[in-house]
């Protein structure tokens, strides 16, 4: 979406973002109902002719840890690509990264933790040892030309151990700069960050890793989202993700909820004046339609406004 030319960015924030959409694999992997590929299809289609260049479209884990993403290969293999988006999918392991070359991904993810007990819930091992499943994973996806990205969960709290030390977070991050990732993610996996501590973690990560290259991953539980993204803004990270409609949880951090939705992350994006390639009324559609295909509410405040709003000018033309 251009930026209309009245409106000028603040000094000091980014005047472009990207945009990463988590909810067909964030958001999604949390429902409890199986979601038939064919709707998973249907939503990263229209996702994809949003503008946005980034969709998180599956995950290549063990099935028996999240039923829901054992359908990746499927997905993978029919949505339609739109040229210059990036389809990513999550490999904690050679079998994912095997799976997901496979199936087309075009950037791999890899996952770790700043927590070691969260380390061990998620993916059965300690930060030490994911590190090393990490490093073959990051081999091959630089031998096969594919974007490698790695996100660091737990960055502002633990569900498990509570408190986690910006020096944990700052080391992490120095291993995946180490492993050669092109783009790695700050994530608040159950929302308890604040603006201040999210600055310090943003600035300890930018000790380790490039700002332009680091990313806020931020899950809206205590509401703190988009504040913890101003903040962000404010140290100079350009790239954030979010889910449609606010989809989502995470399978392993019991409580958490949904990241923070896309409208309401673009709302804001739009509002300051930074551009973003994307039309903020195609995520609202498809926000509404995957709100309704699942039959949960849709948790979008900007999404369900506008779609209340669209209501009420339809009604009042009948
Ligand atoms: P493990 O049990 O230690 O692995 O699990 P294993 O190597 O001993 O294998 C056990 C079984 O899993 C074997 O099958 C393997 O073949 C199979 P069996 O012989 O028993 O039939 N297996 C696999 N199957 C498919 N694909 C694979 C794979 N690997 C092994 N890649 C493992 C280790 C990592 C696999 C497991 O713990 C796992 O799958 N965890 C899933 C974690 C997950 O997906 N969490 C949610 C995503 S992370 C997230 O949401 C956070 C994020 O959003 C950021 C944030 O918000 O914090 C990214
Ligand atoms: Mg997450």
């Amino acid at each position: 979406m251009q930026r209309p030319p009245s409106l000028r960015v603040p000094t000091g924030l980014p005047t472009r973002v990207k945009v990463v959409e988590v909810g067909p694999r964030d958001g999604l992997q949390n429902e409890r109902q199986y979601v038939p590929a064919s709707i998973k299809v249907d939503l990263i289609n229209r996702l994809g002719h949003s503008g946005l260049t980034a969709i998180e479209s599956a995950s290549f884990v063990s099935p028996k840890w999240v039923p829901q993403m054992a359908d990746g290969h499927e997905v993978m293999q029919s949505i339609d690509r739109v040229p210059g988006t990036t389809y990513s999918a999550l490999t904690p392991n050679m079998k994912g990264f095997e799976s997901a070359m496979r199936a087309g991904a075009d950037e791999v993810v890899i996952f770790g933790a700043a927590s070691e007990a969260f380390s061990n819930r998620n993916i059965n091992c300690s930060i030490a040892e994911s590190i090393q499943r990490f490093e073959p994973v990051a081999n091959a996806a630089k031998a096969a030309g594919m974007r490698l990205r790695a996100s660091v969960s737990c960055a502002l709290g633990c569900p498990y151990q509570g408190k986690v030390h910006t020096d944990a977070v700052r080391d992490v991050v120095a291993r995946f700069a180490d492993l050669g990732c092109d783009e790695i993610d700050i994530a608040d996996t159950i929302g308890v960050g604040t603006p201040g501590r999210v600055q310090e973690v943003m600035d300890a990560a930018a000790s380790a890793f490039g700002l332009d290259r680091l990313a806020g991953h931020f899950h809206d539980t205590y509401g703190q989202a988009l504040a913890n993204i101003l903040a962000s803004l404010e140290v100079g990270v350009s790239a954030f993700h979010s889910s449609v409609a606010g989809l989502g949880g995470c399978p392993y951090a019991a409580g958490a909820t949904g990241n923070v939705a896309t409208e309401d992350l673009l709302y804001l994006l739009h509002g300051l004046g930074i551009e973003t390639g994307i039309s903020l009324d195609a995520i609202v559609e498809a926000g509404g339609l995957i709100s309704e295909a699942l039959g949960r509410p849709n948790l979008s405040r900007v999404g369900s406004a506008l779609l209340a709003k669209r209501a009420n000018l339809c009604g009042s033309t009948d």
